[in-house]
């Protein structure tokens, strides 16, 4: 064979190979609205910058007549390119080719880009379509997915790991998204779960829709396992690049700083009206989040879930910040069991990838009730505290209004590690709100009064008299618990100065094999 002829062929394998599983199934993808592997990483990456590996790879399968069906690539396209020209590895599960199910050789190919981008310390991304274990395949598929399982816990940690889910994802295929760090789902055209409707209809008598079982908004709303909802493949891929802008690419290094143009100093003179009169009255803490953050971003994650919390990203004067902050718009901010899981796993988050963490305090205590009480609200909330407790990150805490109790020490408390606790003059840090403690305080004075005027009269006078004494941050300033208390328009200022002062602080925490978190 003349070499021409050799290079020829390889054109026409390279061509046969784009093709996946053929003109007519990439037609019928498209016909639902979806793009092919190839497209889709086309898309998310910088252009032209992919190298697809393993291009080549076939099933080594005979049964079934498999042996007559051969594609090349064997339904999962693997390679590296860059984002923003740093390096990441990916994968796309290719629907056109067994429906983008996992065989032994499809396992292969995504433990190596796993492998490398290990040893290289770069980002992995998994884009999702495929119809589960290639049933063809039996156990071997079974042991591919184990693979791929054991290099997601080993990476957990030290590589940032983003899964999309652009199709199906079912059975213990649901598992390799779920040990990756965060998880995109496009609404009306994607669905996880463990088992399918029909499953469930046979074995508990449940009818029930895919969307519902297992839907992307179903997955954002209330099962908390999808951090973020896009209505199309592009919006995923946008928003998969701007996440890792805020991230380091490893365990081992910073999180990228880029070039600030808001002032460090600029006043937000709003934020010392934010907070209202009442008590009682809600505010949205988004307001006071955009409003100190640079060009006032915020990179939300988790949105309509556990809406009593907010976190995400953002950037003080150029540097990924993580930030946590009660709600008060939600449930008056009340710490409850879902709440607390969807905080500490992202502040782990932080300390895993060198990400500083500021918090923002408005916590009226924990959702009183038997059913976070018997849904285990203790080993749950235990997790928060657990997550800010052991994190070494930089940390910085505000205090706007309430912090009660139990909710108090849980939300980045100067005794948990809190580097630097500012408070704003409208904090009320106490063990709990003056109308609790006048109920238990003065119980029995307040009974025996007979007159109902004259006994609302005493209430609300020692209602006040609590509020006076407890309801604002003088008491633990005057103890150190607070560092200072600073003017709320300052606040963008002082949290940029904070995390200079700190971005050298070195903490450690004991040798020990891993801790025990109250999973
Ligand atoms: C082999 C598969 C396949 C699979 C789909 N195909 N799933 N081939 N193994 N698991 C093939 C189909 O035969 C078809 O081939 C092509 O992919 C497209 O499938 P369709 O059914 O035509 O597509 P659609 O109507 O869109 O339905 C998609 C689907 C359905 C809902 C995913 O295919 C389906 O239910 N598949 C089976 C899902 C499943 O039970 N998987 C195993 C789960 S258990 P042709 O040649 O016609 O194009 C599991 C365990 C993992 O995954 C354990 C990990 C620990």
């Amino acid at each position: 064979m003349k070499n021409q002829d050799r290079i020829n062929e390889l054109i026409e394998k390279r061509g046969m190979a784009r093709l996946g599983g053929g003109e007519k199934r990439i037609d019928s993808q498209h016909k639902k609205g979806k793009f092919t592997a190839r497209e889709r990483i086309e898309i998310l990456l910088d252009e032209d910058s992919f190298e697809e590996y393993d291009m080549f790879v076939m099933h080594r399968t005979k049964s079934f007549g498999m042996d007559k069906q051969q594609f090349l690539s064997d339904g999962v396209v693997t390679g590296h390119g860059t984002i923003d020209g740093r390096i990441v590895y990916v994968f796309a599960q290719d629907f056109t080719v067994f429906g983008g199910s996992l065989s032994e050789t499809f396992a292969n190919k995504i433990c190596k880009i796993m492998d490398q981008a290990m040893k290289v310390g770069a980002p992995v991304i998994g884009l999702n379509d495929s119809g589960g274990a290639r049933i063809q395949e039996g156990v071997r598929s079974l042991a591919g997915y184990a693979e791929i399982f054991q290099r997601n816990i080993m990476a957990s940690g030290v590589i940032p790991q983003i899964s999309a889910i652009y199709g199906p994802c079912a059975g213990g295929a649901v598992y390799s998204p779920a040990l990756t760090d965060f998880i995109i789902m496009r609404d009306k055209a994607s669905y996880m779960f463990l088992t399918g409707p029909k499953v469930v209809k046979t074995v508990t008598g449940e009818e029930i829709s895919t969307e519902d079982l297992g839907g992307a908004n179903v997955h954002s709303t209330k099962s908390g396992v999808s951090h973020f909802l896009v209505d199309n493949e592009e919006e995923g891929m946008l928003l998969i690049r701007k996440l890792l802008s805020y991230l380091p690419s490893n365990n081992l290094e910073e999180p990228p700083v880029i070039e600030n143009n808001d002032p460090i100093d600029r006043l937000e003179n709003s934020l010392n009206e934010i907070i209202p009169e009442n008590p009682n009255k809600p505010y949205d803490v988004t307001d006071v989040i955009h409003s100190i953050a640079d060009e006032n971003e915020f990179f939300e994650i988790q949105r309509n879930y556990a809406k009593n919390i907010v976190i995400g990203f953002a950037r003080f004067n150029g540097a990924s910040v993580g930030i946590v902050a009660n709600q008060p718009n939600y449930l008056a901010g009340v710490l409850d069991i879902n709440a607390s899981i969807k905080a500490a796993r992202f502040v782990r988050f932080c300390d895993a990838f060198n990400i500083s963490i500021v918090t923002l305090v408005d916590v009226p205590g924990f959702l009183p009730g038997s059913s976070q009480e018997l849904g285990g609200i203790i080993i749950h909330g235990a997790k928060l505290l657990f997550a800010y407790g052991e994190a070494t990150v930089p940390k910085v805490t505000i205090t706007l209004r309430k912090s009660y109790g139990g909710a108090h020490d849980v939300m980045s408390c100067k005794q948990l590690r809190g580097d630097i606790n500012y408070a704003w003059p409208t904090a009320e840090i106490a063990v709990m709100g003056a109308k609790g403690a006048v109920e238990v305080l003065e119980g029995r004075n307040i009974s025996a009064i007979e007159d109902e005027t004259e006994r609302s009269k005493y209430i609300k006078e020692k209602e006040s008299e609590y509020e006076e004494k407890f309801a604002n941050p003088y008491q633990a300033a005057k103890y150190g618990f607070i560092d200072d208390i600073i003017e709320p328009r300052n606040s963008r200022f002082r949290i940029i100065r904070a995390l200079q002062t700190l971005s050298s602080k070195k903490d450690y925490n004991p040798p020990k094999k891993h801790s025990n978190i109250p999973l």
